[in-house]
């Protein structure tokens, strides 16, 4: 059946099978109703066929509060589909399975002629997730990504069962949502001068204006469309670093008695950015009624507050900076970024929600309820789960999407280290030596595609499928540790079945023989990064 991800438990029943017709009907127990409006929705699309309410032979979806919220049993035989979740989102879960199941025309948008026989295999499936953040980020800051764009990924994460979109929607580069208290940030750090080609050592330049915002409706609309799917969206206002777009709109939140903070615009480079957030209270409360804007939009328990790659350089060099740091008895310039992180820790927590950022926030000491990405390797996730804290694994050397797919100068985004799609199948979440009570932190894990050098949404899909497979069975699947993985298997799935999907969705992936002619960039310069990918 070629499933991706692999279900927990699958037996095929022997001669059974069911066809789904235009007298099948859907029935939606109680708290399945918006599952079967979107069922109704995407098969409806795909047959041309009305599934309309009712009972009897069909298509039943119910809640079992038994289950697990997520986990789902699907059964076919030739009465019909019966999908029954812990929760709606177990439902949804079952029936993105049942539409694998009716193979790859089930994820066109129209049917095609003549219309097909919608036969479901007879089968008995038992499933659950191994982790509750199944997530992928994208960063809309660099390169703008449409809303469009944002709601076909919501539709590929919902396929691949992936339940967290983590938006990074500031950098020096680029703002991205409006906020209404502050209309320069998007009308003056919406916008940057040109772009280069390529990373930092790229000459070329494209030398037009890159930008764009999500206005609050487009916000909504998304977080709509995406719980809809039971994704959450989590916002990133990527805070104290990464804030040049938001410093040349509103200059007086820099360190202006170090820099002229008036002459600055948002950033044409890449890299690490000198130009951070002053502590003032006034930044503070900037930012404060920049978050409260934030919270309204999004409902996530969680929200992103950056904290990475934050040079203290301009924090040594200015008197407001260190007054601050006496006034506080800080020790040093990375007390004084965790006392800033501690303050927007607490300001969250008084509003219901808990502060996640990059792995630097453990630099200085971390706020007590705040969660770490762990990026820059293990290291940051194990001690922050070590002291109790939760843990979403991201390390570059596994899951960034901007790493290139393979050796070979035919690769469109020459970064870093080859990262193929078997190493991605091949990466754990959870690091050898922690606890049980320790990895129980781990609460799972996301794949980033930064997009410094994925300038439009086809390069962003060709570096992120099929990566992006292998990754959803790794946080979905309970698989074996890295080496015993069969990820031939999954090759074997891939190729029988689920290119086939991805071809039907338009996603334009890397296919596994290398980049199409259109797909390779040559003459764009990109940044081997240092040393081997570390070990686990
Ligand atoms: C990061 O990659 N700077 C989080």
């Amino acid at each position: 059946m070629d499933l991706v991800p692999a279900p927990l438990s699958c037996r095929p029943v022997e001669g059974a099978s069911y066809v789904i017709d235009r007298h099948t009907a859907l029935s939606a127990g109680p708290g399945t109703e918006g599952v079967a409006r979107w069922l109704r929705s995407a098969l409806g699309a795909a047959t041309g066929l009305p599934l309309p309410p009712g009972e009897g032979s069909g298509i039943a979806l119910a809640v079992d509060g038994a289950l697990a919220p997520e986990a789902y049993r699907l059964a076919v035989d030739a009465a019909g589909v019966r999908i029954t979740g812990g929760g709606a989102a177990g439902v949804f879960w079952g029936v993105q399975t049942l539409r694998q199941l009716l193979g790859p025309d089930a994820y066109r948008r129209a049917p095609l002629a003549p219309a097909a026989l919608w036969r479901v295999p007879g089968v008995e499936i038992d499933d659950a997730p191994r982790f509750g953040w199944r997530g992928m980020m994208l960063d809309v800051a660099r390169h703008f990504m449409p809303k469009d764009g944002v709601l076909r990924y919501l539709d590929l994460l919902a396929a691949h069962k992936l339940n967290v979109l983590h938006l990074h929607l500031t950098d020096d580069q680029g703002w991205r949502v409006e906020i209404k208290r502050y209309p320069l940030l998007t009308e003056v750090g919406g916008w940057r001068a040109r772009t280069k080609v390529g990373l930092r050592e790229s000459t070329l330049w494209d030398e037009r204006p890159h930008g764009g915002h999500y206005t609050q409706d487009d916000i909504r609309e998304i977080v709509a469309y995406a719980a809809e799917r039971h994704i959450t969206v989590v916002p990133e206002i990527d805070v104290p670093g990464h804030s040049q777009a938001a410093i040349a709109a509103y200059p007086e939140l820099g360190n202006t008695d170090v820099v002229d903070t008036a002459a600055l615009e948002p950033w044409t480079g890449w890299g690490v950015n000198p130009n951070v957030l002053g502590v003032s209270d006034a930044t503070l409360a900037f930012y404060e009624n920049v978050f409260a804007e934030v919270l309204d939009l999004f409902p996530s328990p969680f929200v992103h507050i950056g904290g990475d790659e934050c040079p203290k350089e301009q924090w040594k060099a200015s008197p407001a900076a260190q007054r601050r740091i006496a006034e506080q008895g800080l020790a040093d310039e990375d007390e004084l970024q965790s006392w800033f992180v501690r303050h927007f820790d607490g300001w969250l927590a008084e509003r219901g929600r808990r502060l996640i950022g990059w792995d630097e926030i453990l630099e200085g000491g971390l706020a007590p309820g705040a969660a770490v990405s762990s990026w820059r390797g293990y290291a940051g996730g194990i001690d922050a789960a070590r002291a109790g804290h939760d843990v979403v694994m991201c390390p570059e050397q596994y899951v960034y999407l901007d790493w290139r797919q393979a050796e070979g100068p035919d690769e469109p985004v020459p970064i870093a280290h080859a990262r193929t799609l078997e190493d991605v199948y091949r990466f754990e979440p959870v690091p050898d030596g922690l606890t049980p009570e320790e990895a129980r932190h781990v609460i799972g894990a996301q794949a980033n595609a930064w997009s410094e050098v994925m300038d439009s949404a086809r390069v962003v899909d060709y570096m992120s499928f099929p990566r992006l497979c292998a990754f959803a069975e790794v946080v979905w699947h309970r698989l074996p540790p890295p080496a015993e993985r069969d990820f031939a298997g999954f090759a074997a799935r891939m190729d029988a079945a689920h290119y086939g999907r991805l071809d039907a969705l338009g996603v334009e992936y890397r296919p596994p023989g290398g980049p199409l002619p259109w797909q390779r960039r040559p003459g764009v310069v990109g940044r081997p990064k240092d040393g081997p990918p570390p070990r686990r």
